[in-house]
């Protein structure tokens, strides 16, 4: 006969064989409890107004059952119970009668005192037993005191336990106690991951979920991710709940088992409640592509005011994400998705962030100030500037590099330039021009990021001439160019003069036909950065541009049309004006479309 622990006084004999049936039930091992047990434990609540506890091992079988306070009840004697490190390979369950499924401080002391895998309890519904909520907390490490820290989810309907699977959720909360128990940081092991895509909807022929997925995972291998798997699945639309079809899900928890997976990087962007389903169900860390794109970005940026801007998407693109109920697992123990620029790590907590966004808003506009201060001294006797744009790895640091003889970071990485990076760049007609390296572009290029970096990107941008890099060696070159001119839009650059660079052809077969095609292509030329092909031709064209983009004139204003001269500021660059007897004489270089309209005041000058 099963024995029944706590306080039995009083209960009537059916009450004490409905407690005594409990040991007959088993949860299937991926599941929390299973739903029939839950149920049968809230009807004895309800029967009696008690607390109803149980101990499940890590085969759903259930080990002891209590009736009473849950702190009340001593954990029984079992064997198999592991060591420091580890948690206790049993699990606990316990219901609130009233509804109420939210754990009490006694439930989360008895969690961190006996390394319980788990502890849940079930606030259950008198009126209707089988739609009970459910919370549950996890260890998920130590605090600086050396106390366990642990983690709340819910109220969770009841139908999580169809989706929810347990092993992962246990395996996380082991890896991260491991980590905090052996003082080592989880960043030391690269990330096991795998990628997901869904493919729904109408889809772009060019560029499919195939080719997405790889540009993932390149960009996933980028942030130190060791990926070991793609999934794509295809279905007509996404599911609200979970993104991907609920079957699907099942699958990815059972390989992310096997294959001992960290994190699970989605190609789309999810809804914050999708990624906490579905961080609820795999039991792992689940980010996506947006996330990933910030978090390499947050470890690239160099400057401050880069990090300023990392920081700003990164908090915006949190502070949706925080729900009332607490953390994700995404936010716990470190490593992708959670590494802020520098060393500061992500805040996770509402208020604090909103006042950190309004902090960092501030910070960016004083530095930008100070900027724009700078750069209209510059402007005073600048020189013509050129920009190189382009999808990233397509060549940019490179050819900065070897036109400007300097070296500046470059690798085959996504990403590897974030900040602008400018150098003097010697024309061939002996003038000279600044040339600026930006930020690569991407594919759904996060918006929050490119909110972020606006007005860097609009000043760099501010250009007279922008080069156009475009790696035409990569199968889709085409679409990588068409991303590109969509950001440039976003940014309204799209009226700036652009000429395309084809870099990369020493990598084109020599049959393909390709180059034929693109050397006939107009405002453009074809080069290799790496090996040094076309590159006088293309500082030919750049000198061109820049001759006829823009030229220098003098100009003399009579006194009488003295608010003439404080147009000329918008106009052009002034480089130099004297007060002459006649008038203001100017000398101001400014685009070659804007010099007919001072044509009457000028004086010297190739027009
Ligand atoms: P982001 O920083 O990501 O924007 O990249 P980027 O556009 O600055 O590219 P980067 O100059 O870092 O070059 C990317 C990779 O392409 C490097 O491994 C370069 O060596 C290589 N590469 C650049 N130009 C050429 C070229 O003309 N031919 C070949 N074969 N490889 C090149």
């Amino acid at each position: 006969m099963h024995e029944v622990i706590g306080n039995t006084d009083g209960l009537k004999n059916n009450i004490i064989e409905a407690l005594q049936q409990l040991y007959e039930y088993k949860a299937p091992p991926w599941q929390l409890v299973s739903p029939e047990l839950a149920v049968e434990m809230s009807k004895i609540t309800t029967a009696v107004n008690r607390e109803v506890n149980i101990f499940l091992d890590r085969k759903g079988n259930v080990l002891s059952v209590s009736i009473g306070d849950s702190n009340t009840v001593s954990l029984p004697d079992l064997s198999g119970r592991r060591g420091s490190g580890r948690l206790s390979g049993i699990r606990c369950i316990h219901t609130h009668p009233g509804g109420n499924s939210q754990l009490s401080g006694i439930d989360l002391s008895a969690l961190r005192a006996h390394k319980y895998d788990l502890m849940a309890a079930i606030g259950v519904n008198d009126e209707k037993p089988e739609e009970f909520v459910l919370n549950f907390a996890i260890i998920t490490g130590k605090d600086d005191y050396g106390q366990y820290t642990v983690q709340e989810y819910g109220a969770l309907k009841a139908d999580v336990l169809d989706t929810l699977f347990l092993p992962n959720v246990i395996s996380s909360a082991e890896k991260l106690l491991a980590v905090t128990d052996d003082d080592q940081k989880l960043e030391q092991r690269p990330e096991r991951t795998m990628l997901v895509s869904l493919e729904y909807g109408k889809q772009d022929r060019q560029w499919t979920s195939e080719d997405s997925l790889e540009e993932l995972r390149q960009l996933a291998e980028t942030a130190g991710a060791d990926v070991k798997a793609k999934f794509l699945q295809k279905r007509p639309k996404p599911d609200p709940g979970f993104f991907i079809g609920r079957g699907k899900v099942r699958d990815l928890a059972l390989f992310a088992q096997q294959e001992d997976i960290d994190l699970c990087i989605f190609d789309e962007e999810l809804s914050p409640a999708q990624q906490r389903n579905l961080e609820q169900a795999l039991g792992i860390k689940v980010i996506d592509r947006t996330a990933l794109i910030l978090d390499i970005f947050a470890q690239r940026a160099q400057t401050n005011e880069g990090k300023l801007q990392v920081e700003l998407a990164q908090l915006q693109y949190t502070l949706p994400r925080i729900m009332g109920q607490g953390l994700s697992l995404s936010r716990l123990g470190g490593g992708i998705g959670t590494r802020g620029p520098g060393e500061t790590k992500l805040e996770t907590d509402r208020r604090i962030i909103r006042d950190r966004i309004a902090y960092i808003k501030g910070c960016i506009d004083k530095v930008q100030n100070v900027r724009k201060l700078h750069r209209s001294r510059r402007n005073k006797n600048q020189a013509p500037s050129v920009s190189l744009v382009g999808y990233t790895n397509a060549g940019k640091s490179t050819l900065l590099n070897v036109l400007t003889h300097s070296d500046v970071y470059e690798k085959d990485q996504l990403f590897a330039t974030l900040d602008p990076t400018t150098r003097q760049l010697d024309l061939p007609d002996k003038r000279q021009a600044i040339l600026t390296d930006t930020v690569g572009f991407i594919q759904r290029l996060p918006h929050q990021l490119i909110a972020a970096f606006k007005s860097t990107l609009e000043e760099t941008l501010d250009a007279d001439l922008l080069v156009h890099v475009i790696d035409v060696s990569h199968p889709l070159y085409k679409e990588q160019s068409e991303a590109v001119y969509r950001v440039l839009h976003e940014v309204g650059a799209q009226d700036k003069p652009v000429l395309s660079v084809f870099n990369k052809i020493d990598k084109l077969p020599e049959d393909s036909g390709l180059l034929e095609q693109l050397r006939a292509v107009p405002e453009s030329v074809c080069i290799s950065a790496k090996k040094q092909i076309g590159l006088d031709t293309l500082l030919e064209i750049i000198a061109n541009h820049l001759k006829l983009k823009s030229a220098e004139v003098t100009l003399l204003i009579p006194y009488s049309d003295s608010g003439m001269a404080a147009k000329l500021f918008e106009s052009g660059t002034v480089l130099s004006q004297d007060y002459a007897p006649e008038g203001i004489k100017m000398t101001v270089r400014m685009q070659t479309a804007e010099i007919s309209r001072w044509e009457k005041f000028i004086v010297e000058g190739d027009l």
